[in-house]
């Protein structure tokens, strides 16, 4: 399995799970996945390739066509992995915002993922993995009658599922409907343009990504020849106090703008000028997602906000 450096880590579990060799391949300067260099990490023994819309590190979409046209020439299959814009890019496209083909358009893709929890606006616990042909979900499908107990039959990775997440993802798409994902995206969209232009007034500091996503990671701009003027951990520290949790990466800080973010953009942007304003130093170490807010305290216990 080749992916980008940026691709999500449930990769590198699964590898690990299934005992797949994961050839990791650094990504280019703009935080995409290097399509020449993913050709380069094929061999005669790779069975998939993978790239993200968009990466979570940095909210980049990857060069899917490019990396689709390889992995098809190649006879490789190729998974998008949409679980960030499985469904906001589809919306955002519909705003008039230029999307780059990332899906079953682009010729090679044979599956992609993409989160309902997300910008689905469920809740956890359901999520979609969509493949091109009949074929290839049929390989994910588990049959099995050497047993006394009759013909077992199981759909996912997980037997017994419990049945609220899936109801409730129902719902939730069948509530908003084509209408209701427009509404949200468009106000994602707004506060994703208030937010990146309200970082890039602050000075000093710099989101990533593009197509104005609403996926980034705030980072120490650079400052002529010496360096960052900003220690991103630090500011990291004052939005804590401040009752903020952003996810510490290698690079900066994880933003993620959900509708909800419309109400509380301003007074982000002020406390993130102050934290930024202080320039403070610190020994915050990069987490993700689960432990993100957890730091250790002197006595070197883990406090949980
Ligand atoms: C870009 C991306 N890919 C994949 C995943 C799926 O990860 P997991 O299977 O661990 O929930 C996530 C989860 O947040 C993600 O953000």
């Amino acid at each position: 399995m080749v992916t980008a450096a940026t691709a999500h880590p449930a990769f590198a579990k699964a590898a690990k799970y299934l005992d797949i060799e994961h050839v990791r391949v650094p990504v280019a300067a703009d935080g995409r996945a290097d399509a020449a260099a993913m050709a380069d990490a094929i061999d005669h023994r790779t069975g998939l390739l993978v790239g993200s819309a968009p990466c979570y590190p940095f909210g980049v979409i990857d060069p899917i066509e490019e990396l689709a046209a390889t992995a098809a020439e190649r006879g490789v299959l190729f998974h998008t992995d949409a679980c960030l814009g499985g469904w906001l890019l589809p919306w955002w496209e519909r705003l008039g915002e230029p999307v780059p083909p990332w899906d079953f358009r682009v010729p090679g893709v044979t599956s992609l993922s993409a989160d309902i929890h997300k910008y689905g606006y469920s809740f956890k616990g359901a999520s979609v993995v969509a493949y091109r042909s009949r074929d290839l979900l049929r390989r994910q499908h588990f049959w099995y009658d050497d047993w006394p107990g009759g013909l077992y039959a199981s759909g996912t990775t997980a037997g017994t599922r419990p049945a609220p997440p899936i109801a409730g993802a129902w719902a939730a798409v069948k509530h908003l409907g084509g209408d209701g994902y427009m509404r949200q995206t468009a106000i994602v969209r707004e506060t994703s343009l208030r937010v990146r232009g309200g970082i890039e007034a602050i000075g000093g500091i710099a989101a990533s990504g593009d197509l104005n996503l609403p996926i980034m990671e705030i980072r120490a701009a650079l400052s002529g020849s010496r360096g960052p003027d900003v220690e991103m951990a630090g500011v990291g520290d004052v939005m804590d106090s401040r009752g903020w949790n952003l996810d510490r990466q290698q690079g900066g800080l994880h933003l993620m703008r959900s509708p909800y973010h419309a109400r509380i953009a301003d007074v982000f942007l002020a406390d993130l000028a102050d934290a930024v304003a202080t320039h403070r130093a610190s020994t915050s170490a990069a987490t993700y997602g689960g432990i993100a807010g957890a730091r250790p305290d002197p006595d070197g216990r883990v406090e949980r906000r």
